[in-house]
């Protein structure tokens, strides 16, 4: 089940098409609502989901999280395989997008 739900993230990871601009919470949000909100949520997780929320947290901590998951230096068996197919553009544009949710 578990493979089953990654499999299905990696393909909609691959279908979007990266948007080659400045960072683009555009962009951002595309690529949020496609992959990262059906573990993260769009603005916050339920309170006893295993996920943190990433609606506004902190513009660069969210994109050296994602590019020590991406070089391993932080290590999550999901998040490990979700930042390797992410290019240094889409995880500007996604901690940009999300940085600037603002939480209820
Ligand atoms: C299959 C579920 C899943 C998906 C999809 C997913 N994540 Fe995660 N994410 C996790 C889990 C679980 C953790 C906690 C891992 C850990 O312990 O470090 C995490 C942690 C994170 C963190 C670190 C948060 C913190 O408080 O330090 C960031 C940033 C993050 N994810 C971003 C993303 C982004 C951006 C995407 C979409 C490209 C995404 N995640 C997609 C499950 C997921």
């Amino acid at each position: 089940m578990k493979s089953l739900f990654l499999l299905t993230v990696t393909m909609t990871g691959l279908v979007f098409t990266p948007i080659t601009e400045a960072a683009s919470i555009y962009a951002g949000k595309a690529k949020a609502a496609a992959v990262c909100s059906q573990c993260h949520g769009v603005r916050s997780t339920s309170p006893d989901a295993p996920f943190p929320s990433l609606a506004g947290r902190d513009e660069e901590y969210i994109e050296k999280a994602l590019k020590q998951y991406r070089d391993k230096t932080r290590l999550s068996d999901i998040m490990n395989n979700i930042a390797a197919s992410l290019t240094d553009r889409d995880i500007n544009n996604i901690a940009s997008y999300y940085s600037r949710l603002k939480t209820e």
